[in-house]
């Protein structure tokens, strides 16, 4: 691997206790619903989505979604693809959808479109991070825990091809 400096953007602490107000919020827009259907999206939203579920009092049900559009690479190809589908049905649940990065808005796009096909109650989207300089497409997110500038991050899920996932902060990797 090449030389690379990571310098801490978002600690654990700062990360914590935001999930802790985003799911007071989601408690509180979801009071007298059924069950709700959190779908991750695979890999990146991994430590956000579980720490979130565990923050929030409502009733979920969990399931996982994969896309892949980057790569190896730190841009968007453009072209979103489903590596892995839901095992369940969503037809007349609320969703929400969890996810790591909203950046250029091409994956959420896509995932808005494929799941709006199977009739769920609601779609509603929880996103940690936003880069919203980077937009390629209009995407309306209902939870935003923080919006960063224009750098790559890595931890807290967040990969560069696949390292750094586990790390308990949010940094910027520079080389
Ligand atoms: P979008 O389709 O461009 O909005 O990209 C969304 C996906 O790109 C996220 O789910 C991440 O997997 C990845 N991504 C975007 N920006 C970063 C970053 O700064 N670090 C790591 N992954 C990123
Ligand atoms: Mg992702």
């Amino acid at each position: 691997m090449p030389e690379a400096k990571l310098s801490v953007l978002l600690s654990e602490q700062q990360i914590q206790d935001r999930i802790r107000q985003m799911a007071a919020q989601i408690d509180k827009d979801y009071t007298g619903s059924g069950p709700l259907y959190m779908v991750c999206v695979l890999k990146g939203a991994i430590l956000f989505y579980s720490d979130l579920a565990r923050a929030i009092k409502h009733p979920v049900r969990m399931d996982f979604i994969g896309t892949s559009s980057y790569g190896k690479g730190k841009t968007t190809s453009g072209e979103v693809r489903l590596t892995k589908d839901l095992d369940t049905t969503i037809e007349g649940f609320d969703v929400l959808i969890v996810e790591d990065i909203l950046d250029s808005g091409v994956t959420l796009t896509y995932l808005i479109h494929v799941l709006q096909q199977r009739r769920p109650r609601s779609i509603r989207i929880a996103t940690l991070l936003d880069k919203p300089e980077r937009r390629l497409r209009p995407v309306a997110v209902d939870y935003v825990g923080f919006q960063i500038p224009d750098e790559f991050v890595v931890g807290y899920g967040l990969d560069y091809a696949e390292d750094y996932r586990q790390l308990r902060d949010v940094c910027i990797l520079s080389e």
